[in-house]
């Protein structure tokens, strides 16, 4: 079972009634930019983005207690996967507890529990991923440039995948947006939305679209 805090949200999860993820969202947002979860401007770019691209394929690294998910699922097209990967078993359960209200989506939606490092290998062999069009990175910020040479170096990167990276700016990831920015493979750019439990600290999420495939 989750934590204290975690359990505590558990009132915002709406009742586990068969519906789609989009119909579980008005309850979600009770909880208005959940401490640890995606900020509502965040949350607003994925969207956005989701609905421009139309993703067949999502990958979310860092589930915590499913916000991102749930919202992500909504904004997919009919028949997308979005795997999402979570090490702490807390924060699963609770994810889980929120999918199972969403049950019934168009979007299939798979839970790994475990850590980015380990899972993103064993994607292909033990998940039939193959290639990912759209990646949202919402985990450790330290773990970005790491997980994207991962996924780079095991050929999971669709030609012009999106991936997105959240916090950039505060606390920061200067080493994966220095990477982005020079390394050749991607277009980048950042932007503004301010830190989810603190709306006066100026935050940024960055849009990379990938080019390295050829
Ligand atoms: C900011 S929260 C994620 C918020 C979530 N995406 C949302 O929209 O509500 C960060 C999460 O990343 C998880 N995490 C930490 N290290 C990780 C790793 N190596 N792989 C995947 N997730 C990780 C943490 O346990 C935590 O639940």
């Amino acid at each position: 079972e989750g934590g204290a805090k975690e359990q505590a949200l558990l009132p915002h999860v709406p009742p586990q009634s068969p519906g789609s993820s989009s119909q579980f969202l008005p309850a979600s947002q009770q909880c208005p930019d959940p401490p640890g979860g995606v900020s509502k401007r965040s949350g607003k770019i994925v969207e956005r983005l989701l609905c421009e691209r139309a993703p067949r394929a999502v990958l979310e690294l860092g589930t915590y207690c499913g916000y991102g998910t749930v919202l992500m699922a909504a904004a997919m097209p009919p028949g997308a996967r979005l795997y999402t990967v979570e090490p702490n078993l807390q924060h699963a359960s609770v994810a889980e507890k929120q999918g199972r209200g969403a049950e019934g989506g168009a979007v299939q939606v798979e839970l790994i529990v475990g850590r980015s490092e380990e899972v993103i290998p064993q994607l292909r062999a033990q998940h039939g991923l193959h290639s990912v069009d759209f990646v949202f990175m919402d985990h450790w910020k330290r773990c970005y440039l790491r997980d994207l040479r991962l996924l780079e170096e095991h050929g999971l990167l669709a030609d012009k995948a999106t991936v997105l990276a959240d916090n950039v700016v505060f606390p920061g990831a200067p080493h994966f947006l220095q990477y982005a920015k020079t390394c050749g493979k991607y277009r980048c750019r950042v932007h503004r939305a301010s830190l989810e439990y603190c709306r006066a600290i100026p935050d940024g999420i960055a849009e990379l679209c990938y080019n390295g495939a050829r």
